[in-house]
Formats: C-alpha cells, sequence, structure tokens
C-alpha cells in the first residue's frame, strides 16, 4: 500500500487522466470524421483553459506538467488544420515569470488571481465552441472558478429547431482538490468547509446533461479527489480513463457520479472534508434535536 504523504504518485495520475480527458477532446477535434458526424453542432474551434498553471516546468514527481500536455494536445488540432488556443493563467509573479519566460510553450499567458482574470467565457471563446477548464488548486483558499465564471458556463440559448434550451458552450472541467494534503485536516472546521460549499457552488451550475463525477483513491492519507465534469453520455468513458491513470495505486479508486447517487456523492464530500470526529458529533447533535 502507498501511504506517503506526498505529491509524488498522484501527480503521475493526476496527469494520465488529464492527457486522456484532454487526448479524446483534441483526437475528435482533430479527427474530420468526427468533426463532420459527432461535432457537426459545434464551431471547430478548440479553447483550453488552465486557470492555476504553476510553471509548466517538469519536476521530480513528473516528466510533464498540466501546461505541457494542453500545449501538446493544441500542437496536435493545430497539425489538424483546426483552430486551437490555449490560456495559462498564474497568480503567482516569479511563478508566472518562469511559466513565461523558460517554459517555451505556445500559448496565451494570463496573471492574476483566476477568480479575477477569468470571470467569464466571452473573453476565451466563442459561443457553440467546445472548452476544456483545469483547475489545480492546492489548497481551497486557491479555489479559481468565480460565481461569474460559473454562471456564464451555465448560460444557455434557445436551439429553435430542437426546441429545447442548448449550453452555449460545450464545456468540460477537470479538478484536483486535496483534502489532507500536509496534513490540512488539521485546520479549523471554518478553513475547511468552504471545500463543500465550492463544490455545491460547481454542482448547481451543471447544464443539464452534465455530470460531475468524484474520483477518491482509497485509503489515501493525503486524500486527493478529483472531480470530471463533462456530458453524461461520456460517463463510461470518464471512468475508464480514471481507472487507468491510477491503475498503480494499489487500494483500488472510488467513483461516485452526483447525478446517479447524489446522496453517496455528498456524503462522500463530507468525509473528505470533515473529521470521523466531526461528523459524528453531528450525527450527535442531529440525534438529540
Ligand atoms: C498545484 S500548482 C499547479 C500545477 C500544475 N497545474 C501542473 O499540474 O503542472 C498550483 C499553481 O496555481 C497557482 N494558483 C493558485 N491559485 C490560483 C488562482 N486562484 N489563480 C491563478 N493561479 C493560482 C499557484 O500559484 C501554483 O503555481
Amino acid at each position: 500500500m502507498i501511504t506517503s504523504v506526498g505529491h509524488g504518485p498522484r501527480t503521475q495520475g493526476k496527469h494520465a487522466l488529464l492527457d486522456s480527458i484532454v487526448g479524446r477532446e483534441a483526437g475528435m477535434m482533430a479527427n474530420p470524421k468526427a468533426r463532420a458526424h459527432r461535432l457537426s453542432f459545434m464551431v471547430p474551434f478548440y479553447t483550453m483553459l488552465d486557470l492555476t498553471a504553476g510553471d509548466g516546468l517538469p519536476t521530480n514527481s513528473s516528466e510533464e506538467t498540466s501546461p505541457m500536455i494542453l500545449c501538446r494536445h493544441r500542437e496536435r488540432v493545430h497539425h489538424a488544420g483546426v483552430g486551437c488556443k490555449v490560456f495559462l493563467c498564474e497568480r503567482d509573479k516569479a511563478t508566472f515569470a518562469r511559466l513565461e519566460r523558460q517554459s517555451g510553450l505556445a500559448a496565451h499567458f494570463v496573471f492574476g488571481d483566476a477568480r479575477k482574470t477569468v470571470t467569464s467565457l466571452d473573453s476565451f471563446a466563442k459561443p457553440r465552441t467546445p472548452i476544456f477548464i483545469h483547475a489545480d488548486p492546492n489548497h481551497v483558499r486557491d479555489w479559481p472558478l468565480s460565481p461569474s465564471l460559473l454562471e456564464s458556463l451555465r448560460r444557455r440559448e434557445w436551439d429553435q429547431a430542437e426546441k429545447r434550451p442548448t449550453d452555449r458552450w460545450y464545456w468540460t472541467m477537470l479538478i484536483t482538490m486535496g483534502f489532507n494534503v500536509s496534513g490540512m485536516k488539521r485546520l479549523p472546521v471554518e478553513a475547511r468547509r468552504p471545500w463543500e460549499e465550492r463544490i455545491k457552488e460547481l454542482t448547481d451550475h451543471l447544464p443539464y446533461r452534465h455530470d460531475a463525477l468524484l474520483v477518491t483513491l482509497v485509503n489515501d492519507p493525503a486524500q486527493w479527489a478529483y472531480l470530471i465534469v463533462g456530458p453524461k453520455c461520456w460517463g463510461q468513458a470518464y471512468r475508464d480513463d480514471a481507472q487507468r491513470a491510477f491503475c498503480y495505486w494499489e487500494n483500488g479508486i472510488e467513483i461516485i457520479s452526483f447525478r446517479e447517487e447524489e446522496t453517496a456523492f455528498w456524503q462522500r464530500v463530507r468525509e473528505l472534508v470533515y473529521t470521523k470526529e466531526e461528523l459524528k458529533e453531528e450525527l450527535t447533535d442531529h440525534a438529540q434535536l
């Protein structure tokens, strides 16, 4: 069993998962048949947004970084003659300088807190285009999805032909969360509760044909968890991606669908956010009411 609370093995899995999810989307965009038959309702221009990019340089934990993965897939789409842009957001000055000057990546660099720099999709992508959003906050106070961005994700327009609302953008998302990295569960409950609130904010903004899959590594002391958000019909593909990405995790992974198992989903979120004692106390309080 792997018990270290370090980042190493999780980082590889996180990057493998990111690579699979973006690889599928980029593969479809790059394939003329898929574009003609499966994506004919979209405008063919693929946008990728990394809200917490880091410096884009490889480390001992992983030869890859999320900016490298996104830019590699951008190349593939670009070579197929389809428009594609990658936006890399980073708020730390020194980290941003390394990202911009040393990474050598073909991307658009956005300096500042993503909650202020990415407040709507309007500035980054045209309507009816596919968009992938990556968020990898180290702590809940770093959560980069602003309420106005979530609002813009939910915006709909009426589809005359099909007589139903259609999503304005065809977006998918991967969020990485560490609930007990460096023993963060020792922090006061007030510092942890916002995780639950942020996840609720996100699920409140899901378009009707999207699901959020909560992926957790079983018996992981650092309690890493991943939220994959995308069309319900890709659920099995996402499950396969996650199983492959974390196949080295000997205890296995657990995947819970927000749409299909909402009670279990929130139960798992609460187990990640709160300590066993806090959950027990809450149960006792409820019983006494
Ligand atoms: C976990 S690291 C990123 C690792 C990178 N995603 C990867 O996989 O290679 C998180 C980075 O996001 C930046 N960051 C955290 N919160 C941010 C925010 N709200 N807006 C922009 N950048 C943020 C931090 O400065 C840090 O460099």
